[in-house]
């Protein structure tokens, strides 16, 4: 692979061209249909506007041509390839049999609440959060408890004191987010560790969503909670997928990592027949990601820094503007209360540029933008939320 530099925002060289993308107008994606018919840019749900990488490709080719879509099992090696990225990319050793295959994220959280506990009791996440996050205790006869990240030396934190303040005995499931989905926030080992105690103390388990953790942008390691210690691990579920950094959410292929054998039953008795299988397309692509596309991720983590850096460039230049540069993710949680729209995201739509809106996250007066996108895109979104701002 040819060496990739920087110059200013323009990212030289290498050998895939993030720069090109295909028109997605018209193709049925739910980012760009939304808009469909108006001079709107999606900068709204995570999905990034990049083909996949080549050898994801090529695997789909394959497994097309082979032109039988059975009901598929796991492709013998994936577990071994998802134990290897474990190992190197996070220094953890798991084993294949914690490994239980699902169709996405989101039936994990709701699983999470459903599978542990009664209609009543507590469910307590790190504000703003992931919509589902929030739905998920309610849609399963559990009670919400949101804790509210904290601002800390231009950094969001876990506010450990408040959650402590928060937790009752019928506190039973924590549902964090690492790295964090809106804010982009890594949360150090040492803060994880202590979060965790508080946890063991409280018998409370831990679904630690890992979704982002192949997308960190700072030089700072991403820890699965779960690898810190063998206790913590006893009590958590962790999810990961291939799908937000290899750009696969349409092919529904994720993973829960359950040390564990007795959560990992109950885990699995809660999704019998209401959670489908994974789709051969979907683990096909799944293995050539995690074995084949290391070096496309590394590329990828490249354009990526430089649009966040456009990003924050931008905002820090425009009255009204502010955040927190994101540690990792392509997400921008862009703070707008200096503006007191009403409406933030409309106020936005309005000018040609679909953001999602703090509220859905609990994080109302802030907007979500997914520089996910050409540097050429990107440009353009944040020009016309600019000219938009000269006009308020
Ligand atoms: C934190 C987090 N979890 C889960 C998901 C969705 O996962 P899936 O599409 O596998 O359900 C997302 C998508 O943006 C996310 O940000």
């Amino acid at each position: 692979m040819k060496d990739r530099f920087r110059v200013g925002f323009a990212i030289m060289s290498g050998q895939y061209d993030f720069d090109k993308a295909p028109d997605r107008r018209g193709t049925d994606s739910l980012k760009w249909g939304r808009y469909r018919g108006r001079d709107v840019i999606p900068m709204w749900v995570a999905d990034m506007d990049f083909v996949s990488a080549p050898p994801i490709l090529e695997a789909l080719h394959k497994r097309i041509e082979h032109a039988v879509f059975g009901y598929a099992l796991a492709p013998a090696g994936l577990p071994d390839i998802v134990v290897q990225w474990c190992r190197e990319h996070y220094d953890w050793t798991i084993r294949p049999e914690w490994i239980v295959w699902l169709p996405g994220l989101v039936p994990a959280l709701h699983l999470m609440c459903r599978a542990f506990g009664q209609g009543g009791d507590e469910v307590i996440v790190f504000t703003p959060v992931y919509p589902p996050f929030l739905s998920a205790p309610k849609r399963t006869d559990r009670r919400l408890i949101c804790c509210p990240l904290r601002e800390e030396k231009g950094q969001y934190t876990l506010d450990l004191e408040a959650f402590r303040n928060r937790i009752t005995p019928r506190t039973k499931v924590l549902l964090l987010c690492n790295p964090h989905n809106p804010v982009g926030a890594v949360f150090p080992p040492d803060m994880l560790e202590s979060l965790a105690r508080i946890c063991i103390e409280n018998r409370i388990l831990i679904c630690s969503d890992e979704i982002h953790c192949d997308l960190i942008l700072d030089p700072v390691r991403h820890k699965p909670i779960a690898s810190i210690h063998e206790e913590i691990a006893a009590c958590t579920v962790t999810l990961m997928s291939p799908a937000k950094t290899f750009n696969l959410p349409g092919l529904n292929c994720g993973l829960a990592i359950i040390p564990n054998a007795d959560l990992r039953r109950r885990f699995a008795q809660a999704r019998a027949g209401i959670v489908p299988h994974v789709n051969a397309l979907g683990y096909a692509a799944c293995l050539a990601a995690y074995r084949d596309c290391e070096p496309w991720r590394q590329e990828l983590l490249a354009y990526l820094r430089s649009n966040r850096d456009r990003v924050v460039k931008t905002v820090k230049e425009t009255p009204g503007l502010s955040m927190i540069a994101p540690s990792a993710t392509y997400l921008a949680w862009i703070d707008v209360r200096a503006l007191d729209l009403p409406e933030p995201a409309a106020f936005f739509e309005q000018a040609g540029v679909g953001l999602q809106d703090g509220n859905e996250f609990d994080g109302p007066g802030f907007v979500r933008l997914n520089f996910g996108c050409p540097q050429s895109r990107l440009k353009e979104g944040l020009h016309r939320i600019q000219s938009a701002l000269t006009k308020v």
